[in-house]
């Protein structure tokens, strides 16, 4: 297991992705609690790619309510209701959802105003139930893509092969 986070912002961001998609799987491994999941998801990512704000919000009412869950970074905005800013529409629409310019987005929801651009990812369980929110946030305008879309889709298919019910 890695003792320390690796630094991944040299490399391409596929790249990047695959080698955390690694780790992740070496650190939980014969883990299946999905808050431990998101926790190391979360410090992984976050340390790996030095972004602004990293982590999970949780479905806490089906299709009604977001809770926080583990993350990195600055305080979150405790509780956001589905269809409300970038997390709940992502919710609502169980789909990725890429801002490239959160002040663009109407209904943004700002927890920490250095905020510019975001990537939200739909977490599924094996049964296909929407279980959370992967947010990551950056300081600059457009910081996600494809790349960051795929590997991040990729990353959270462990809640849906590893993780428990
Ligand atoms: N910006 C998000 C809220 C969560 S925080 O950024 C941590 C949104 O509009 O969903």
């Amino acid at each position: 297991m890695a003792e320390t986070i690796t630094d991944l912002r040299g490399l391409p961001r596929e790249a990047a992705y695959a080698e955390l998609r690694d780790q992740v799987n070496a650190v939980l491994e014969g883990i299946d609690d999905p808050i431990a999941g998101m926790a190391t998801i979360s410090a992984l990512l976050h340390g790996a790619l030095g972004f602004l704000w990293t982590g999970f919000y949780r479905v806490a009412v089906p299709g009604k309510l977001l809770r926080i869950g583990p993350y990195q970074g600055s305080l979150g905005c405790l509780e956001i209701t589905f269809g409300k800013g970038v997390c709940g529409t992502a919710a609502a629409e169980r789909r990725t959802v890429i801002v490239d310019d959160v002040d663009q987005f109407p209904g943004h929801i700002a927890c920490d105003a250095r905020s510019r651009s975001e990537i939200v990812v739909p977490v599924f369980d094996r049964s296909g139930e929407l279980i959370a929110l992967l947010d990551v946030d950056s300081e600059d305008l457009a910081a996600f893509g494809d790349e960051d879309r795929s590997g991040l889709e990729e990353m959270v298919k462990w809640f849906r092969t590893a993780a428990a019910n």
